[in-house]
């Protein structure tokens, strides 16, 4: 590593840090400029920029792991940067070509190399790219200048003790519309998710389900992540619908089921009055990889997959390949890895 950073690389949680660098680039007349990095954690922009008040903004997450032999590796960024492009085409903002997006994650990344955590630590580097609509414009339209940048911090394991089951409540609350943009990373979702996840948390959940929003009668999101449930006849079932946020996690997970544990594969509605279907449940995102669903409440009682305190085998199996590809150990599928040159 090129500096040295006083960071406790074992007790790192998920809180904003500022890195050295972080990568702008402006949209103005129909273009994006070729963008730089900047030192600067600060955005000046206009008080009636539309994204202060119409939500007109998107975001990304994803990582940058560091592999035994000391590499950088991003993975399935390119997946990334095509979810971003459907967010902004949702709420008409100008797209970013992958390779400008894959380029800036990869500069952000290089230039703050020192706070990759270490292989075996479990930490990564968390990579935050998100669009702005600027400019002075106070009526309800697309903004006429954009911003595009990319910031990134170090972020802990999500579980320092190896993964734990934990319980959820299901939701009267909805976090998207039936044909909203619940299927958009835009902030608007999360904002609506704030009340439901303090109430579910303050009764002592982790975080709460999102059903269907209009029949109350399917498993949605899991939090801010996808539902997964693993049945006795070795089928790994996720749900459909058109108000879920893609998860990359979860398409990545439904690749390794089947190819590498030879499971039957679907996506399909998952009705919240079938939970006996399952033998494990979990929640997948990039945040934590597999969250293992201990039991989720519904209708007062709290019905139990595997178990509320071991985490059943196919679930350990899946977390083990997926997160051996990310950091470098297991060999990935062509395509899923961009390394970062440092
Ligand atoms: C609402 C929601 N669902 C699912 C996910 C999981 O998506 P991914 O696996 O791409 O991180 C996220 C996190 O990005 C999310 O915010």
């Amino acid at each position: 590593m090129s500096k040295n950073v006083n960071i406790d690389w074992k007790n790192l949680g998920f809180s904003y840090i500022k890195t050295d660098y972080r990568y702008i680039s402006y949209w103005k007349d129909g273009n994006w400029d070729d963008g730089s990095l900047t030192d600067d954690n600060k955005l000046n922009i206009s008080v009636a920029s539309t994204a202060l008040h119409y939500g007109q903004q998107c975001f990304e997450g994803l990582k940058a792991y560091r592999t035994k032999s000391g590499k950088i590796q991003l993975f399935r960024a390119n997946e990334n940067a095509k979810r971003l492009n459907s967010s902004l085409r949702r709420l008409l903002m100008p797209e970013i070509p992958v390779d400008k997006f894959i380029d800036a994650c990869k500069d952000v990344v290089k230039a703050n190399e020192h706070f990759v955590p270490p292989y075996g630590s479990g930490g990564t580097l968390y990579i935050r790219p998100l669009v702005i609509g600027i400019g002075d414009n106070i009526g309800v339209k697309p903004a006429s200048e954009y911003i595009f940048t990319v910031f990134c911090m170090p972020v802990g394991a999500y579980f320092k003790d190896g993964m734990t089951p934990c319980n959820f409540t299901i939701t009267d609350y909805d976090r998207a519309a039936p044909l909203g943009t619940g299927a958009y990373k835009v902030g608007g979702n999360y904002a609506a998710s704030l009340v439901p996840h303090k109430l579910a948390a303050e009764r002592g959940f982790t975080d709460c389900i999102y059903l269907d929003p209009s029949t109350h009668k399917y498993i949605e999101e899991v939090g801010a992540a996808n539902f997964f449930g693993i049945t006795k006849n070795n089928e790994f079932i996720t749900p459909k619908s058109a108000s879920i946020l893609p998860s990359i996690t979860k398409y990545s997970l439904m690749y390794i089921a089947e190819k590498y544990l030879g499971m039957t594969v679907y996506e399909k509605q998952v009705p919240v009055d079938n939970l006996d279907q399952f033998v494990e449940a979990g929640a997948c995102g990039t945040a934590a990889v597999i969250t293992p669903i201990g039991g989720i409440e519904y209708n007062g009682n709290l019905h139990v997959f595997y178990s509320e305190t071991e985490v059943g085998p196919v679930t350990k199996e899946l977390y083990r390949i997926l997160c051996g590809i990310q950091f470098g150990d297991i060999e990935a599928p062509d395509g899923w890895i961009f390394e970062v040159n440092i």
